[in-house]
């Protein structure tokens, strides 16, 4: 067996050999981890996937799923519809699919060996990771641009740099973050209420919204997924967004007769 060139997290000589056999071929081939193994600690999961609010209609994927743990977690114990993990260690997903099939949920929970960087994940409720800072801002542009609105976003240990969590947690001495994928607004609205129409232009960075509206007042407002909160000269709206249109949510408060539509 031909040993690679050592790289940072270059799998063991006992994996690389078994990849070989995998392959087909005698001699071993490189696997370069961008993150070594580490397992979450359970009581961390259970907070990632209670802060993720993880239930019956989520389809969770964990990327890097080491020994499944959080997959295996979110539906056995949070009872998601089905769950997925990708590991580009094979050791890892033999290992991951042993524990699956012990906790009987074997029908419900995938892994599968490869690259996190090329699995699309545009179906996943729920995106669960325990990475790098670096690996998870190489993802950030894919989560923002392929995930739905409203997907949560639950990251063990590290963040996304400047785009700030909705939430984070303290469990053992481990942060848990977590985000909520914010609908895209930036643009121009016309906002109607009671009867009477104003224009206002949104500017949008991750979940903060800014903008003017065409009689020159400040709108500042913050997305939580779809759900949209801001304030225009002192009053407090609330509203669902759905698509190119804005509905009211009745919130405390809030001004209850309004909607918007792009424009
Ligand atoms: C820190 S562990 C996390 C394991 C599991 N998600 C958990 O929280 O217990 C990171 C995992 O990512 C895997 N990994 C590293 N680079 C990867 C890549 N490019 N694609 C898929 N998996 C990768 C490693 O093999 C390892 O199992």
């Amino acid at each position: 067996m031909t040993t690679a060139a050592i790289r940072p997290f270059s799998l063991c000589a006992s994996a690389l050999a078994l990849f070989g056999l995998l392959q087909g071929s005698a001699q071993a081939q490189t696997i370069t981890l961008d993150v070594p193994y580490v397992p979450t600690p359970q009581p961390v999961v259970a907070r990632m996937l209670e802060m993720a609010d993880v239930g019956p209609d989520d389809y969770v994927i964990d990327l890097g799923s080491g020994d499944g743990r959080i997959a295996i977690s979110a539906v056995k114990d949070r009872g998601a519809k089905a769950a997925y993990g990708i590991d580009l260690n094979p050791l890892r997903v033999e290992e991951a699919e042993a524990n699956a099939r012990q906790a009987g949920v074997a029908g419900k929970v995938v892994f599968e060996q490869g690259d996190l960087f090329e699995k699309d994940i545009a179906d996943a409720n729920v995106l669960t990771m325990y990475l790098l800072n670096t690996v998870n801002m190489r993802l950030r542009p894919v989560i923002l641009e392929t995930l739905k609105p409203g997907t949560r976003v639950v990251s063990h240990a590290f963040s996304m740099g400047d785009w700030e969590p909705d939430r984070s947690d303290i469990v053992e001495g481990a942060r848990i973050y977590l985000w909520v994928v914010p609908a895209k607004i930036a643009g121009s609205w016309m906002i109607e209420r009671e009867g009477e129409r104003f224009h206002v232009d949104l500017e949008q960075r991750f979940q903060e919204i800014s903008g003017t509206t065409e009689h020159q007042e400040r709108l500042r407002g913050r997305l939580q997924g779809t759900e949209l909160r801001f304030e225009v000269d002192g009053q407090l709206y609330v509203g669902q967004v759905e698509g190119d249109r804005i509905e009211p949510i009745s919130a405390e408060g809030a001004v209850t007769d309004w909607r918007a539509r792009r424009s």
